[in-house]
């Protein structure tokens, strides 16, 4: 049974790549739940497992995995056994993803506002397109002339946030943000993620945020899970792991971000 406040319960998940002797549990065993407009985020080194965690949510991940065992419960079903059909219903629609790289998430010959258009028509016939798109370009405080512009003719931080109005041209009810914005300058990144926790708290959206940036996990996440040769290593409120680190992987992480350093 799904608890009925959490949009998202992950049970013993394990995922794996290849076999014998170059076995790579990638994700081994994870469990994590998001409530309802809960922001939670997922740290820990390069390699841990977060991104492969992320796309399993949706059966996303690369062609090589083997979804070796667990549970994805989502709308009273579980994603892994969902068959292809009915997941595609649910990838991009109901649940959403911002990409690492703004780029590959466009098609160079199309405006945006036609991409975002495509999105709709996609997933929301019944909408005025026209609207809906200057609706969703407000939202991520874009100027409406932005809608003929070519994805060429704007910035990396301007291409984030036509990416998450893209995300959102479907009403997801989870967005997953895996490092939207490494690319980008903090500053930009600080304000992408402003806008994500803006618009969580807008539209009941919920967030499974990844990111390296300790600093953004304590001022947008409500929860966090550290995630460490793919396992769950510690989870907790967002206050009381930051303050009070109790795994040695965790307390080496925040070792690293001197101002993030717990409290005495
Ligand atoms: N296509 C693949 N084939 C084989 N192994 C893979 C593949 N993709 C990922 N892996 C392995 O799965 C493990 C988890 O990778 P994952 O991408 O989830 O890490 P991550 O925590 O997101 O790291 P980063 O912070 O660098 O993005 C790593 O050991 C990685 O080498
Ligand atoms: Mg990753």
């Amino acid at each position: 049974m799904t608890d009925s406040k959490s949009i998202i319960e992950v049970k013993d998940l394990r995922v794996h790549f290849g076999r014998g002797d170059d076995l790579v549990k990638a994700v081994d065993g994870v469990s994590f739940s998001i409530l309802h407009g809960e922001t939670l985020a997922l740290v820990g080194e390069s390699g841990s497992g977060k991104s492969i965690s992320a796309l399993s949510l949706t059966k996303l991940a690369p062609r090589q995995a083997t979804y070796a065992g667990g549970e994805v419960m989502f709308g009273g079903q579980d994603m892994l056994t969902l068959p292809d059909a009915d997941l595609r219903k649910i990838r991009g629609r109901r649940i959403s993803y911002i990409f690492q790289e703004p780029m590959v998430s466009f098609n160079p010959v199309f405006t945006i506002g036609w991409q975002i258009e495509e999105a709709l028509t996609l997933h929301r016939k019944e909408v005025d397109r026209k609207a809906e798109v200057a609706r969703l370009l407000d939202l991520v405080h874009l100027p409406a002339r932005l809608t003929r512009a070519f994805p060429h003719e704007m910035s990396g931080g301007q291409l984030q946030r036509c990416m998450i109005a893209m995300a959102l041209a479907c009403s997801p009810e989870l967005l997953v943000a895996d490092e939207p914005t490494t690319a980008l300058d903090v500053t930009v990144q600080r304000e992408i993620l402003n806008l994500l926790k803006e618009l969580s708290e807008k539209v009941g959206l919920s967030i499974l945020m990844i990111t390296h940036n300790l600093g953004i996990v304590s001022d947008l996440a409500d929860r966090v899970c550290v995630m460490q040769k793919g396992k769950i290593v510690e989870e907790g409120e967002t206050r009381q792991v930051l303050d009070a680190p109790q795994h040695a992987y965790t307390k080496q992480l925040m070792a690293a971000v001197p101002r993030l350093r717990p409290k005495k």
